[in-house]
């Protein structure tokens, strides 16, 4: 298993170790001395980082190396954090003197014992770098493979309109499904090539056909992947029949329901990506199928052709490579902005070459225009069309090696980022707010620019893994993008991960020792309270519930992950469906990330969260039962409050018993937040006072569904920061207050279906245009009726 990453984790170690609060500390509690060493070796390793990542596929005992180092980079980064909790929190205790800097002010054991600390990890590291002169390694400090792009990128998201030729094979398919087979009950079409060849791509061009929409009443779109789980896809065929989802229903009563959606109706299904070689199972869905019109069709793609045949079908679509002309457009588009191609003809002849050699795969096509693209060197052109990869597996007909060669060259803070998107499911659609927050609470996003937020510095990434191609399918809601990634870059994913992320159920026998990030995939039964490898781990950092319908349901597991784990970062317990959570929460002072996504019984949080005190974003969408936030922030003491203070973005939404008005408070929150997302929250009338204490850091405000919203705080005047305002579905909200014209910060403004209110923000004419015709950027439902920039 190979090592990677290092060479980012070292950096962005060294950039912590140089913080200015960490050497005021270490000054004072004696420990500067190791610190300063600790940061000077880490620096000459840092230097042959690059070539011993590349050196390691020849040689086993460097993996093992950097290995080592790996897990002592990642023990210092934690004491590092240890360092600044304890500094934080000391400073909140006594804000007025910053006395805690004095030495006599300082638990003794504390010190002695972070001191020794410190003292072992430099020395571990003193140990390990001394064994790297048996490598020969030579230094390298920028990766010279990399091309970076910083430059604004100026391509629009390519739509999946934009599929390059292909018709004849859309109309073939299009022409059996119409006109053979009407006679029996359900006949399959399999669409049979190997992965990145574009059969889904194609599926979907016939799916959206017109002339596919009028012969079929019924239309459904299934991922199945590698997973041929019977229930799972009668749960998800159903859902897509019907628009809504299914939680707990029985198999009977989804096989009751799903009849009942198919009513006898002519129906077309997809089932995209099946891998599913076992008869019994493929002959129990179709079970589940009868009871449709003559004519009914299933789509099936699927990289194998035995697949196909378990089917039962005669005749498979077996889809050939894109003509080279289509594949060269397609390689352009990607390369090039439109147009531009132009003023390179010796590159579009090497691109020409590169394109011949992908076989006509337009994922490799794709992926190597994307890396391509903004670079104009000739040489680096050669270098891909003149790689070792070409000579490889060629035969195999395997697309991973040119997958592989753009990981390569992404430069190193995207390499983690994009490496832990392998704890996502398959097919997994990626929201990128989620993304972000979940880099950012790994301290994956390097500082952002000046007047930069965090968040928007993340979309930069999303942005950058999209354009090279490692995301598609996106789609551009507004306020966040949604993207999926091809399921071969999802395996590439896993394999760079593969040291550090890894997916489980709470049956997994055994992982990893050295697991950091686990994402499960599966819910705990009753008797599973805590899965059995959980016990030999320690290190934990991410523990991730992705799977719709498939979060933890015990407290136990809950209360086992927080008291072994004291480093977690990330603790996202989507779907969870215990009571409550644990009071113990407030003693992970590292965790950045708490979700409690659609949990549907927890009425009330546990006071002890306020306690924690590097807590970046705190979700609670979807709690339909919460009625409360801490009553305990009500009370809180100067002390707690300043514990919340590193909350940037809050997200509360779909709560129908909770109250924010109700918790009107003597004193204000102290928090800063910089993002406010609030949904579906019937009991709101305004935001509530208690949030004034954040007016001046709020930067986004986003407002969707509150039908009982009339008004925008008293206090919006002191929204100084605020950049981005949206309100959405507010109809009782009937106007904007005066102040609306002092919010000189604001950029954007967003109103959709809110009536009345977007009658009186009509531009000069509507009542309360004066109010806001000063901001750059104004949408009203979805149109952009104002922009000032170019
Ligand atoms: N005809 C085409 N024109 C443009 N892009 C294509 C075409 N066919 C496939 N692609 C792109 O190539 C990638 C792989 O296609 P996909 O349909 O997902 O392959 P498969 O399902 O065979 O693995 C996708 O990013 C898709 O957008
Ligand atoms: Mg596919």
């Amino acid at each position: 298993m190979l090592e990677s990453f290092l060479f980012n984790i070292a950096e962005s170690v060294l950039g912590k170790l140089a913080s200015p609060i960490l050497e005021e500390i270490s000054l004072a509690w004696n420990v500067n001395d190791d610190l300063e060493k600790l940061k000077s070796t880490l620096s000459t390793v840092k230097a042959v980082l690059l070539d011993a990542e590349e050196q390691q596929e020849k040689n086993h005992e460097l993996t093992i190396w950097l290995s080592k180092l790996k897990d002592a980079c990642y023990d210092a980064e934690d004491i590092v954090d240890e360092f600044e909790c304890e500094a934080l929190l000391r400073q909140s205790t006594d804000s007025k003197v910053r006395r805690f800097f004095s030495r006599s002010n300082n638990p003794l054991v504390f010190r002695f014992k972070i001191g020794n600390r410190m003292k072992e990890i430099r020395e571990r590291l003193d140990e390990i770098s001394a064994q790297k002169g048996k490598f020969h390694l030579t230094e390298r400090l920028v990766d010279e493979r990399v091309v970076y792009r910083r430059r604004e990128m100026t391509h629009s998201f390519v739509q999946a309109s934009d599929v390059i030729g292909r018709e004849s094979d859309r109309d073939k398919i299009i022409e059996y499904l119409l006109h053979h087979g009407e006679l029996e009950n359900l006949s399959v079409v399999p669409i049979v090539g190997i992965g990145g060849l574009g059969k889904t791509t194609l599926a979907k061009m016939v799916y959206n056909d017109e002339r596919v929409d009028r012969n079929f009443q019924l239309k459904m779109w299934v991922c199945v992947s590698e997973d041929f789980d019977v229930t799972r896809l009668a749960k998800e065929i159903t859902s897509s029949a019907t628009g809504r989802s299914y939680g707990d229903l029985t198999m009977d009563q989804l096989q009751a329901r799903l009849r009942r959606s198919l009513g006898g109706r002519k129906f077309l299904l997809v089932l995209d990506d099946v891998w599913n070689e076992n008869l019994v199972r493929w002959v129990e869905l179709r079970g589940l199928l009868e009871g449709c019109a003559m004519g009914s069709k299933i789509i099936v793609t699927t990289r194998s052709s035995k697949v196909a045949s378990i089917m039962g079908i005669e005749l498979a679509y077996n889809l050939l490579g894109l003509p080279h002309k289509d594949c060269l457009s397609l390689f352009l588009k990607w390369a090039f902005n439109a147009g531009q191609e132009k003023q390179y003809p010796n590159l579009v002849d090497i691109g020409n070459e590169i394109v011949r050699k992908c076989g006509g795969v337009p994922l490799a096509v794709r992926t190597l225009g994307s890396l391509l693209y903004a670079s104009t060197d000739e040489r680096h052109w050669l270098s891909i069309r003149d790689n070792e990869i070409w000579k490889l597996k060629q035969e195999e007909n395997d697309i991973l090696p040119v997958l592989k060669l753009s990981y390569d060259q992404i430069p190193s803070y995207l390499k983690r980022c994009f490496a832990y998107c392998s704890l996502f499911p398959k097919n997994y659609v990626l929201y990128s707010f989620e993304l972000v927050q979940f880099w950012m609470a790994h301290g994956l996003l390097d500082s952002p620019g000046e007047d930069q937020e965090s968040e928007d510095h993340g979309m930069q990434y999303v942005k950058e893994l999209w354009s090279r191609s490692f995301f598609q399918d996106v789609e551009d809601h507004g306020f966040f993008f949604t993207c999926k990634m091809h399921d071969l870059v999802h395996d590439l994913a896993i394999s760079v991960a593969q040291s550090e992320c890894s997916t489980v159920t709470f049956l997994t026998p055994t992982v990893n020792e050295k697991i950091r990030h686990f994402s499960f995939l599966g819910t705990n039964l009753p008797g599973q309270e805590v899965p059995k490898f959980l016990h030999k781990l320690d290190r934990v950092r991410t523990i991730f519930f992705p799977v719709r319908g498939m979060g933890p349901s015990s407290e136990t597991f809950i209360d086992a992950c927080i008291s072994r784990f004291k480093h977690l970062r990330v603790l996202n317990l989507s779907d969870s469906c215990f009571e409550a959570l644990p009071n113990s929460i407030g003693t992970l002072k590292h965790l950045r990330y708490l979700d409690l996504y659609r949990n549907r019984k927890i009425r009330k949080l546990p006071n002890s969260i306020c306690k924690l005190q590097n807590l970046q974003t705190l979700r609670l969408e979807e709690c339909e039962k919460l009625e409360e936030i801490p009553r305990d922030i009500k009370n809180m003491s100067n002390l707690s409050l300043k514990h919340l203070s590193a909350l940037e973005t809050l997200v509360i939404g779909d709560c129908a018993k909770l109250n924010l008005m109700e918790m009107e408070y003597n004193e204000d929150f102290d928090l800063s937040l910089t993002s406010l997302v609030i949904g579906e929250l019937p009991q709101l009338v305004t935001l509530p006072h208690s949030l004034q204490g954040c007016a001046s850091t709020l930067q986004y405000i986003y407002i969707d569904d509150c039908p009982n919203f009339t008004a925008l705080p008293d206090w919006t005047r002191n929204l100084t920061s605020l950049k981005r305002l949206e309100i959405i579905r507010c109809p009782e909200l009937f106007s904007l207050p005066e102040e609306m014209h002092c919010l000189t910060a604001l950029r954007e403004l967003k109103i959709g279906l809110c009536p009345e209110l977007r009658e009186r923000c009509d531009p000069e004419t509507g009542e309360d245009w004066p109010k806001i015709g000063h901001i750059p950027e104004i949408f009203l439902n979805g149109i952009k009726v104002k922009s000032t920039t170019n």
